[in-house]
């Protein structure tokens, strides 16, 4: 019986299976029922009583000795069919298809990173306002026409409460809030009530500036606006402030960039002018201040505001504004960028 486990022991020892079918053919022999192993422990009983703990143990020792052998040879078969035939290692890896950001967003990260680098930080508010926080805040008089129905929507019957207009509403909130210094930015949706076309929709997206200190002038205002020209549409860029009116702010302007596609020389997209309008700015108006909190006598301030459409149009020639909100895959795909 012992010469017949150690013969046995050394076959366990030696097996060896290329694939599945051989495997089963070696399990069968030795570990079935009627296999090899499972015929000693039915001759077991006729071993001598002084030797049963002995070649039961021995006994037991090749049993679990082919078990383990047999396992060890199932996954190596497994492996390697895996190798093999599934998988082909050579193969380069599938590419992985990462999505793209939004145009708009692209053009309003890169605004507040340009920004954020003259040390302006974030702030936002609530697009569903109020009349004081859109308007009455900002010194437009009770009659003015952008109150009017055609231009803002208003929430059921409550002309109180509507969309907003402008991020200038951001201005009202964060300067009821806060104490000056403030230097921030106001990025957003806002809503008007105008016929959707090419070049207009019912809402679009701002972001508004706004820095309040002792002693701030104009001509902090222009320096800040003529390095944010230059750094989102190139070093050789140009401004041009217009005078215009905002209630909000006094002195107002509106500020255009040397057109950037023929380089001020005049072209179709710029109308043959050479200059593209891109922000309406100006000095925070004294009354906006005190409206806020804020002791007109002790600081100044200015803000500007700018529509992300607009930028995004100049930046990457997009014609037709209703293509940022049609969500069309093969339009979007196009923009890749770093923001
Ligand atoms: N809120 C103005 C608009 O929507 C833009 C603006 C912002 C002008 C800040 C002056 C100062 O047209």
């Amino acid at each position: 019986m012992k010469s017949r486990i150690n013969e046995l022991l050394e076959e366990v020892n030696r097996m060896a299976a290329a694939n599945a079918d051989e495997l089963e053919t070696l399990r069968i022999k030795y570990l079935s029922k009627k296999g090899q192993i499972s015929e000693l422990f039915n001759d077991f009983r006729n071993v001598a009583n002084e030797e049963k703990r002995e070649v039961g143990q021995l006994l037991n020792e090749l049993k679990n000795k082919a078990q383990d052998k047999i396992n060890e040879l199932k996954d190596a078969v497994a492996n390697s069919n895996s190798n093999t035939q599934q998988a082909d290692l050579t193969r380069s890896a599938d590419p992985l298809t990462l999505g793209t950001r939004h145009p708009l967003s692209l053009t309003k990260n890169e605004i507040i990173d340009i920004f954020s680098r003259i040390g302006f930080t974030i702030a936002e508010g609530p697009e569903i306002e109020d009349d004081w926080h859109v308007f009455g805040a900002l010194n437009f008089p009770p009659e003015h026409p952008a109150r009017d129905m055609q231009d803002t929507f208003f929430i059921e019957q409550n002309p109180d409460i509507l969309l907003r207009t402008h991020t200038s509403s951001v201005q009202s909130r964060v300067m009821a809030e806060q104490k000056p210094p403030i230097r921030m930015l106001f990025p957003g949706r806002v809503f008007r009530n105008e016929a959707i076309s090419y070049r207009a929709h019912c809402f679009f997206h701002q972001v508004e500036g706004l820095y309040i200190d002792k002693d701030v002038s104009f001509a902090d205002l222009k320096q800040a606006l003529l390095y944010f020209a230059k750094e989102m549409f190139g070093e050789d860029t140009k401004i041009r402030l217009r005078p215009s009116y905002f209630p909000f702010t006094e002195p107002s302007a509106e500020m255009d960039i040397s057109c950037h596609i023929c380089g001020g020389k005049g072209c179709p997209f710029c109308k043959h002018t050479g200059w593209v309008e891109i922000l309406g700015c100006g000095m925070v108006d004294p009354n906006v201040l005190e409206n806020c909190g804020i002791d007109s006598k002790i600081y100044s301030g200015y803000a500007f505001g700018m529509g992300v459409e607009r930028i995004t149009n100049l930046k990457y020639q997009v014609k037709d504004l209703r293509m940022f909100s049609e969500n069309d895959v093969r339009f979007l795909k196009q923009f890749d960028s770093a923001y």
